[in-house]
């Protein structure tokens, strides 16, 4: 038996990345998943059929719109008629400056927060009013290290989003722990993906070494392993918490 028997997930942004490697680890754990991706069908394929098609649905939606954030949540519902865990974790990493012109600018934080911290609120709320009615579940947030430390000049919209992220976290948990649900942040600092690999490309390989007390970025499947904890209840009173993951380069 695996930590996950039995558990539904949805996992967005689970084509590539940290969300395809917590698709993985969640359905080695026993766990039937839903991956949401935005455009890259061909990799949503290639997972489901690595993992298995009666183990994993795959439903796209662009995280801009939110009539498809609702119709996301409303066909993973329906999958398998519950969701236990949700697991927000789609995100992007775009450079803004301040120097640029205003209407950049504005559709820079606009974006940013529309995806980062926008739909994870509205995926948050219809958890929470389902989780209401059948005794309780999970939502977890990939947040990042920026919520707390900041990020480059260039990310200050970045670092915001990332910071909402986890005061929703924290509000969540004080506000429904009582319906049963719980709610985690996993905060990581770099992660080898191709989000960080064309961040390091853009500030320089040196920067980003210089930063990192273990001499790499933080492997994927360690941050899928945190989330399945989270996801297994075996530590329910984390709830609230925020989980730094990000070898020793902002220890907190
Ligand atoms: N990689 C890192 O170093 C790092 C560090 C800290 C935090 N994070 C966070 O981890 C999460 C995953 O990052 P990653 O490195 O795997 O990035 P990634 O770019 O590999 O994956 C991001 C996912 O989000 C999806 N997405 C983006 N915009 C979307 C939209 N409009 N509609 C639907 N889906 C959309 C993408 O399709 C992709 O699957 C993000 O929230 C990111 O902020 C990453």
């Amino acid at each position: 038996m695996g930590d996950l028997e039995e558990k539904i997930i949805l996992v967005t942004g689970g084509s590539r990345g940290i969300g395809a490697e917590i698709v993985r680890q969640s359905i080695k754990e026993g766990a039937k998943v839903i991956l949401h991706y935005g455009k890259s069908h061909d990799a949503a394929i290639s997972i489901q059929d690595e993992v298995g098609k009666d183990k994993c649905q795959i439903i796209s939606a662009d995280l801009m719109k939110n009539k498809e954030i609702l119709s996301l949540w409303e066909k993973s519902w329906e999958w398998r008629g519950r969701i236990d865990v949700l697991v927000n974790n789609a995100g992007i990493y775009e450079p803004v400056d301040v120097a640029d012109n205003f209407t950049d600018w504005t559709d820079a934080w606009s974006k940013t927060l529309q995806i980062n911290l926008l739909a994870t609120a509205h995926l948050s709320r219809l958890a929470i009013l389902a989780y209401r009615e059948c005794g309780g579940g999970t939502i977890i947030n990939i947040t990042s290290r920026a919520a707390f430390r900041g990020d480059t000049h260039f990310h200050m919209h970045y670092a915001a989003s990332k910071g909402g992220q986890t005061a929703l976290t924290s509000t969540i948990s004080r506000g429904y722990g009582g319906d049963g649900i719980t709610c985690y942040s996993i905060a990581p600092g770099w992660v080898d993906t191709e989000m960080a690999r064309e961040g390091a490309e853009k500030v320089g390989w040196d920067y980003v070494l210089k930063d990192l007390p273990l001499g790499e970025m933080v492997p994927p499947r360690e941050v899928a392993n945190v989330a399945v904890f989270m996801a297994s209840g075996k530590a329910r009173h984390l709830t609230g918490s925020s989980v730094s993951i990000n070898g020793g380069s902002f220890p907190r």
